[in-house]
């Protein structure tokens, strides 16, 4: 069954510990949070305090997103403050593998997130070290984008590059319950879904909407 990770970029910032409280109560299986510097993406969102002081509202996984330059500085920080999975972009300033190893030496699981006019051919090296691949199915940096396609043919490769390795493969941007099943049929394990889900007036049924229809 596919997961669903309903990312907080859409939810009411003015109560985040409360949204975080009513998206794990309505069927989440992860919480997606995207954090954003103003340089690798042309936005800015929260850092680690907010994710310590929202921490205590849920018991689900949180599945860090960092849209940052320069994550090495940053990945300590969001590891204490309760995050479980940490991702970074393969596009950002540093070393890949060595930010791999840094989130793997803080006991968390290691993400590789492509944006959608990257060849995932350069995951190769990486993958016998990473938990999840995070494929962008919208250029980073907001909320709300048309889903982009051809990210649908990246999830049917990289499916074939992973194997039987144990590597969950998460698609980001533009999930609705229009595109959703083909992001599932082309392979995805998880779902991430931030306006289709915060627009919705139940929470709990726009998540099992995107279950649903598979
Ligand atoms: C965009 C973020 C996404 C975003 C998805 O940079 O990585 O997680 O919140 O939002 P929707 O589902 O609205 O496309
Ligand atoms: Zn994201």
């Amino acid at each position: 069954m596919v997961q669903i990770a309903p990312s907080l970029l859409s939810a009411d910032f003015a109560c985040l510990g409360k949204e975080v409280h009513r998206i794990s109560q309505a069927g989440a299986d992860l919480i997606h949070l995207d954090i954003m510097d103003g340089h690798f993406v042309p936005n800015l969102t929260f850092g680690p305090m907010v994710v310590s002081a929202i921490r205590p509202y849920s018991s689900l996984p949180f599945d860090v997103h960092l849209m940052l330059d320069k994550p090495s500085g940053f990945i300590e920080a969001f590891a204490v403050a309760g995050a479980d999975f940490i991702t970074v972009h393969l596009e950002s300033d540093e070393d890949p593998a060595v930010l791999i190893s840094q989130i793997k030496k803080h006991g968390k699981k290691a993400g590789l997130s492509v944006r959608p006019q990257t060849n995932i051919n350069r995951l190769i090296p990486y993958l016998p070290d990473i938990d999840l691949v995070l494929v962008m199915s919208v250029e980073p940096g907001f909320g709300g984008q048309a889903f982009q396609c051809q990210a649908l043919d990246k999830v049917v490769a990289l499916k074939a590059l992973i194997g039987t390795k144990k590597i969950k493969i998460s698609i980001d941007g533009g999930v609705n319950p229009q595109t959703a099943p083909a992001c599932v049929l082309a392979g995805a394990d998880i779902l991430v879904s931030g306006s289709y889900i915060f627009k919705h007036r139940s929470y709990a049924r726009a998540i099992a909407g995107l279950k649903e229809r598979q």
